[in-house]
């Protein structure tokens, strides 16, 4: 579905992840994580450097092919031992669109050309129909006096936004964010986050990676902490974030909140 809220019909979990397995050589970056997502939640993901969180985000968004385990969004599945063909993994990467945390925008095409681009070259859309839709996402994101305008005339929290609307206009049913606003001036973060906070009040489901914990406090369902690859730790919010179980969990959160 387009709309974010997950109406397909399916109760299942939005998305369900098991034993999934990524190396780079002999870097063994994911060792068997385990991630279930509900329809229309927000979960948000933390740790330290190097935990694998990012190489997460692009196995779920077919950007990396892990060597074992199951990815699952909506209808789509993949044993990711068994081979997947081109074809499945295009379609895993179709439910889902992502949002990187800086220079994700084309320079030299201007922020309705960087929205269009997906819709009419990979998914085949009618320009014009691409650009009227094109056009309301700018506005969603506040955005409506930028179209003409090319990523350098546009503040890291602005190019950011169109970013976001790049996403949505692919119609995901699942938004993926890594560090969305780690790249940007404190001023500009408040103008990203609070589009992400809209996002999520429209239902959408997300999976963001960041370290923005008042964020997390207040639109997040689910919190997961990773470390060397594995979840060292999730659940509420208020549990993770406020009454950490796991040792590695509080000495990571007192070093993101009190970093001297
Ligand atoms: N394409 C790659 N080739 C080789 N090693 C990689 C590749 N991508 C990631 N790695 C390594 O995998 C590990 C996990 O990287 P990843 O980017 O997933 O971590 P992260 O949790 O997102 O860290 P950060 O908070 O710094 O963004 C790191 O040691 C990284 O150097
Ligand atoms: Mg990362």
């Amino acid at each position: 579905m387009t709309d974010g809220t997950g109406t397909t019909g399916d109760a299942r979990p939005l998305v369900e992840v098991r034993g999934l397995t990524k190396s780079f050589g002999d870097l063994h970056v994911l060792r068997g994580i385990d991630l279930t997502v509900a329809r229309g939640s927000v979960t948000v993901l933390i740790g330290p450097s190097g935990s694998g969180k990012t190489t997460l985000l692009r196995c779920l968004n077919s950007l990396e092919v892990p060597e074992a385990g199951t990815v699952r969004v909506d209808d789509v599945e993949v044993d990711m031992a068994a081979r997947p063909s081109p074809a499945l993994l295009r379609r895993l990467r179709a439910t889902s669109g992502m949002v990187f945390q800086s220079h994700q925008l084309f320079p030299h095409r201007t922020a309705l050309q960087n929205v269009t681009e997906g819709p009419v070259y990979a998914q085949r859309r009618p320009r014009a129909r691409a650009e009227a839709e094109a056009t309301a996402l700018l506005a969603k994101v506040g955005l409506a006096d930028k179209a003409g305008a090319y990523p350098h005339e546009l503040s890291g929290g602005q190019q950011q936004r169109v970013g976001i609307a790049r996403a949505l206009a692919l119609r995901p049913r699942l938004l993926l964010f890594d560090e969305p606003t780690s790249a940007l001036d404190p001023e500009t973060v408040g103008e990203v986050l609070s589009v992400m906070r809209d996002l999520a009040a429209e239902g959408w489901t997300m999976v963001v990676v960041t370290h923005e914990i008042r964020f997390a406090r207040q639109v997040a369902d689910h919190v997961m902490f990773m470390d060397g690859g594995v979840v060292v730790e999730e659940g509420r919010p208020g549990d993770v974030l406020g009454d950490p179980r796991q040792e590695r969990t509080r000495r990571f959160l007192q070093r993101i909140l009190d970093p001297l």
